[in-house]
């Protein structure tokens, strides 16, 4: 059980509570894309494919799913370097276009995508994460956000620790000793 996972120090968001609030994302994101011919959702691996999966299933209308995968830099050298390590498939100029993560953690990823893709024409660019860390100065706009959490080391869902944890079915926060060993 979750619940009792030795290296969960606390429950953030539980399977239910993620459950509900992605399904209203996907109204939402139903309801404002209606007029389109279809939507081309590209998550960011790894962490997106928990939630693009989860997302796009309660998405009843014509969408694309497509991934790119980045180094994780930005993350943890608070560099704001980031690096392509795996691109789209296929052009996205004039396409609707939403990018999908799991997290906004520096922001540093969320804002280097958005400038990438900008640059290569879409019809329209919106931003959507599962989770976005309270941290102050976080300056990136997120179009659909799912929750709002403590800065604390969070995984399930998707988000990880080494490639750990990534399909515990709620968002928790890992105990610290775990991490810091
Ligand atoms: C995580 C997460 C986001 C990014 C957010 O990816 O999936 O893509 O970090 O952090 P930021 O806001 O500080 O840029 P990570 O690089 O850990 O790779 P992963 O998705 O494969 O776990």
């Amino acid at each position: 059980m979750t619940e009792n996972h030795p290296d969960l120090a606390r429950i953030l968001i539980t399977p239910e509570a993620i459950a509900a609030r992605v399904k209203e994302m996907a109204e939402q994101i139903s309801s404002d894309f209606r007029h389109v011919e279809r939507l081309y959702m590209i998550g960011i691996l790894k962490g997106a494919f928990i939630f693009l999966a989860d997302l796009t299933r309660e998405m009843h209308f014509p969408h694309v799913v497509d991934f790119m995968a980045l180094s994780s830099y930005g993350r943890t050298t608070e560099s704001g370097a980031v690096r392509i390590l795996m691109d789209l498939r296929e052009p996205i100029d004039g396409q609707h276009v939403i990018i999908v993560e799991d997290i906004v953690d520096s922001g540093h990823t969320l804002s280097y995508l958005q400038r990438v893709l900008a640059g290569r024409n879409p019809a329209s660019l919106h931003t959507c994460a599962l989770v976005r860390k309270l941290r102050p100065g976080l300056n990136v706009q997120v179009d659909y956000l799912g929750f709002d959490i403590p800065d604390v080391w969070v995984v399930g869902y998707g988000l990880d620790y080494a490639d750990l944890y990534r399909t515990l079915p709620c968002v928790a926060e890992l105990k610290k000793e775990v991490y810091s060993k």
